[in-house]
């Protein structure tokens, strides 16, 4: 490639947030303590569900692995862009935006694979309760995850290996917070027809399926429960896919809104502050979803600690 009659970027520079330059500080500390809180928050939930034996379930493994993937999707673009917020040239290597560009994938698609599996966990629980102990068994659970990373490495490998295709030349200046695709397609002077129909039909597909597979749980978790309506039923029921589904449609919601939602041209702020909403605040706010209607995990808070003072009263 660096053999055409071109300049070739060696470095991107990410334009970050549309935000005045006077408040560009209380952004930094808003930014700071947000990405800050998503770390503690779900370290607190991996560690206590590691601890406490009494989550030990499949649910409680599923979703300390829903913790780490989005404490590593935080991670991804949030350290970055603090650190940009502060320089004066706020750039990034091309090696370093290709492997941000493929980890931001791979987190996103395996947040995306494990509310699956979360949601297939609920639907045994309460579509088959007296088969769930055989039905999610360890040996499945670990097979749901072990399927997600895998399915997740190709499908990340394969924009990052087709974008590496491309050329960049003059243009460097992204107009995002972290090197998104769809904002490098545009910037590319190669032909990105390719690029844009992989996206289409796998990112689609990658997109789609995960969540109509999400619907149908639900939807047959709602009928089953309305078969026999019982107060004390619904309530456990609700509390427990309640908090699912909240997370579910924050997820999706935002990336829909972001994706299917026709916008003009001049919508470069929406689609930051869109992004921002799912890079951001959806995983800053699943910890507290889960642990803050949860009887478990409050539970397994107080044994955690408890456990833990014992030994400075004897
Ligand atoms: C993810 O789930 C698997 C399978 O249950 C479990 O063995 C593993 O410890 C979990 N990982 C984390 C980080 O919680």
């Amino acid at each position: 490639m660096t053999g055409r009659n071109q300049t070739v970027v060696s470095d991107f520079i990410l334009l970050g947030l549309p935000i005045r330059p006077e408040q560009q500080n209380l952004f930094y500390v808003l930014f700071l303590a947000m990405y800050l809180t998503t770390v503690l928050g779900n370290l607190l939930i991996i560690v206590l569900i590691r601890l406490d034996s009494h989550l030990h379930t499949p649910m409680y493994m599923l979703l300390s692995n829903l913790s780490f993937s989005d404490l590593c999707f935080s991670s991804v673009t949030m350290p970055k862009l603090l650190q940009n917020m502060q320089s004066q040239v706020p750039s990034i290597p091309y090696a370093g935006c290709l492997t941000q560009m493929y980890f931001f994938l791979f987190f996103a698609d395996l947040e995306s694979f494990l509310l699956v599996a979360m949601a297939y966990d609920r639907f045994v629980a309460i579509c088959f309760p007296l088969h769930y102990t055989t039905i999610m068994s360890p040996k499945l659970c670990l097979s749901l995850v072990v399927f997600s990373w895998v399915l997740t490495t190709f499908h990340a490998m394969l924009h990052t290996l087709l974008m590496a295709r491309l050329c960049f030349c003059e243009n460097n200046v992204i107009p995002h917070f972290f090197c998104d695709m769809s904002a490098l397609l545009k910037l590319s002077c190669s032909d990105t027809q390719i690029n844009e129909l992989v996206i289409l039909i796998i990112g689609g597909l990658i997109l789609v399926i995960p969540f109509l597979l999400i619907i149908m749980s639900y939807a047959r978790i709602i009928s089953s429960i309305l078969r026999v309506p019982s107060a004390r039923g619904i309530r456990k029921a609700f509390s427990t896919c309640g908090s699912h589904l909240t997370v579910v449609l924050l997820f999706y919601g935002t990336i829909f809104v972001l994706y299917l939602v026709p916008s003009s041209n001049n919508s470069t702020v929406k689609e930051t502050v869109m992004a921002m909403m799912y890079t951001v605040v959806t995983p800053m706010l699943n910890p507290f979803i889960y642990s803050l209607r949860n009887k478990d995990m409050k539970g397994a808070l107080l044994r955690v600690f408890s456990k833990r003072k014992i030994p400075f009263y004897l």
